[in-house]
């Protein structure tokens, strides 16, 4: 037998660890991942992979962008984690630019995760309505298949009982809807409804795309009852969509939006943006967060934005969306297998009528190429906002031999 090489025993050694060590939260795959660049990833054996899935739509900029490290290397040089009764120079310039290119906003409050600004717009919606219209009104419309985090307020938020129902009792006042259905928002709303919070396509439900006149009319519910319209651009924020904010392509001013995932080039944070009038509820020791807005990833989120403008990675992700979405709807003409095709700029999901999806993704490494399944008939595609369409050749050749049958003995 051929001896096995160091950096076999390496990765072995340490899968073994991290399943004695890590809690089994993720059904994770029997792979190390050591070194990235861009749309790429290498692991622990020298083996290069194309990640369509840039950690979890994260990496909209690409994963270790050289702007990002650069800035992010100057900055720890100089000082990370100032504490926030201090003004810090990375959070506040960071601060005016989200707002600048949300449209709409005119204060940020800095969290370290998506989940985390979530909960601090459900406390930030519920207080202003509280103040304004008594202790009562304080119920949010979300919606069916939504996403919000994994925290007890964003769990609550989060539509989907399979992942609600162990944590049970959970906080309450929250009151579900479907999504293009605004007859079903409608029957929700009472005297003690203060929000509505809205994913504009459903990320982790399926990659669900909200119709531009259910938006208008939801918008127009909201006003007509008072209602705090809370936008979840966690996962659509950043270019992703083809816009800087889905919301920008709805023709809708939001009153609060939730960021995260790709506004730290990789660096944990999360940010609530709204308007002062809004935000004054939010005085001295009503909300914090220790780590929010630290200087280090405040930082890198100002490459992020920089390099996302410079590069007009909006237009690469409606210009490579729309190439990509055409690629997959040839495939979709060809093999009875594909059900359907759908999503906005680079936010993409192939369905199959049968449930072949985590069979492909194992294929799909073999083959150096990351993908994500939603479900056991869903594949997810939330590649990097920097790949190319030779690497959408690569994958669409990939997934053309599979579904013909042509990679069957690597099964
Ligand atoms: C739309 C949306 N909201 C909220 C979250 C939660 O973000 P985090 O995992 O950073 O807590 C996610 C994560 O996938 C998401 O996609």
């Amino acid at each position: 037998m051929q001896e096995k090489n160091k950096n076999v025993l390496l990765n072995e050694d340490l899968i073994q660890k991290g399943a004695k060590f890590l809690m089994h939260t993720y059904s994770r795959m029997d792979i190390v991942f050591c070194k990235a660049e861009m749309q790429y990833l290498w692991d622990v054996e020298g083996k290069k992979y194309t990640d369509f899935t840039s950690g979890y739509g994260c990496l909209n900029v690409g994963h270790s962008n050289p702007a990002v490290i650069k800035t992010l290397q100057e900055q720890i040089n100089k000082i990370i984690q100032p504490s926030n009764i201090f003004y810090n120079i990375p959070q506040v310039e960071l601060a005016e630019k989200l707002c600048h290119i949300s449209g709409f906003g005119e204060k940020v409050f800095f969290s370290n995760s998506g989940a985390e600004a979530v909960e601090g717009a459900i406390k930030l919606a519920r207080k202003y309505s509280t103040d304004k219209y008594g202790k009562r009104r304080y119920e949010i419309i979300t919606f069916n298949n939504s996403f919000h985090g994994r925290t007890l307020g964003a769990l609550a938020a989060t539509a989907q009982a399979k992942k609600q129902n162990m944590f049970e009792p959970l906080l309450s006042g929250f009151k579900y809807a479907d999504i293009n259905d605004i007859g079903s928002v409608k029957k929700q709303i009472d005297d003690n409804t203060c929000a509505v919070i809205i994913e504009l396509i459903q990320g982790e439900g399926g990659i669900n795309v909200c119709k531009k006149e259910f938006i208008r009319e939801l918008k127009k519910i909201c006003e007509d009852n008072e209602l705090l319209l809370i936008i979840d651009e966690i996962q659509t924020g950043f270019s992703r969509t083809g816009s800087i904010f889905a919301y920008q392509q709805y023709d809708i001013v939001p009153d609060i939006v939730v960021v995260a995932k790709s506004l730290g080039g990789g660096m944990p944070i999360g940010a609530i943006i709204s308007t002062d009038k809004i935000c004054s509820v939010f005085t001295p020791g009503t909300h914090g967060s220790t780590f929010g807005g630290n200087a280090a990833s405040c930082s890198a989120g100002i490459a992020v934005i920089k390099y996302m403008l410079d590069n007009d990675l909006a237009g690469r992700a409606e210009k490579l969306g729309k190439y990509l979405a055409s690629r997959l709807n040839i495939l979709k003409s060809k093999y009875d297998i594909v059900l359907e095709i759908r999503g906005l700029g680079l936010m993409l999901a192939i369905e199959f009528k049968k449930p072949i999806a985590s069979e492909l993704m194992k294929n799909a490494l073999e083959n150096g190429l990351v993908l994500n399944k939603l479900s056991e008939t869903t594949i997810r595609f939330l590649p990097s906002l920097v790949i190319n369409e030779k690497d959408i050749d690569i994958l669409i050749n990939f997934l053309d031999r599979y579904i013909k049958g042509e990679i069957k003995n690597e099964r």
